[in-house]
């Protein structure tokens, strides 16, 4: 069954809570909440605190993608997340990471850049709950898909098929009524979308055609 996560980076956030129960009756599946430090991307978005916020107001499972170095210091901070990314790029032990992140109770799961070799994570496939590939170069919502990505996605499925493995699969960046129907077909299991949700005024439709997309 495919997933549907709305990343709240492209939201309204004077009205953050409005926009959550927007996307819950929406329908999707999961929220997904960005949190970028300046020094890992060139970019700032939301902390700890928001993360928490997020998690309290809704009932929905919360995935907290960790787009900052030094992730390892404040992981104690966070309250119940379901899902925890991390970038392996970020993280020197990713073993210890995913230990800490099942301490805490959440899930791990490993995010890789567009351009990091699949070699990087293949001895951690099968400790992680998924792997998040980054089908735009992160930091920023509202960027093209990156096109190679789909050859990525492919080939990780079959290094997952191949060793009978059940890691899901995720995609983040550019993903919209094109691009999910090309995702999905080529292995990814879980979408991650932002402005395609939030950006659209009519944020039923645009689930709706996100999974339509999805399924087609
Ligand atoms: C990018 C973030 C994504 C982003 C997706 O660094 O990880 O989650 O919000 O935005 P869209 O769907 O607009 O590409
Ligand atoms: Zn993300």
């Amino acid at each position: 069954m495919i997933k549907i996560g709305a990343s709240i980076l492209s939201a309204d956030f004077r009205f953050l809570k409005h926009e959550i129960e927007k996307v819950e009756n929406a329908g999707v599946d999961f929220i997904h909440v960005d949190m970028m430090d300046g020094h890992f991307v060139p970019n700032i978005s939301m902390g700890i605190g928001i993360a928490n916020y997020v998690k309290k107001i809704t009932n929905l499972p919360v995935d907290v993608h960790l787009m900052v170095e030094n992730a390892d210091i404040f992981l104690n901070e966070f309250k119940d997340m379901d899902f925890i990314t991390f970038h392996i790029e970020a993280v020197r032990f990713p073993f210890r990471m995913i230990n800490k992140i099942r301490e805490l109770g959440a899930k791990p799961i490993v995010a890789i850049n567009p351009a990091t070799p699949l070699d990087m994570i293949e001895y951690i496939l099968e400790e992680v709950y998924g792997v998040l590939l980054m089908t735009v170069e992160p930091g920023f919502s509202g960027q093209k898909f990156i096109m190679p990505m789909l050859k990525k996605i492919k080939r990780l499925k079959n290094l997952i098929e191949e060793n009978n493995l059940e890691t899901k699969i995720l995609v983040d960046g550019g993903i919209n009524r094109e691009t999910a129907y090309l995702a999905v077909k080529s292995g990814a299991d879980w979408l991650i979308a932002s402005s395609a949700i939030f950006r659209n005024p009519d944020v039923n439709r645009a689930v709706k055609e996100l999974r339509e997309s999805a399924l087609k």
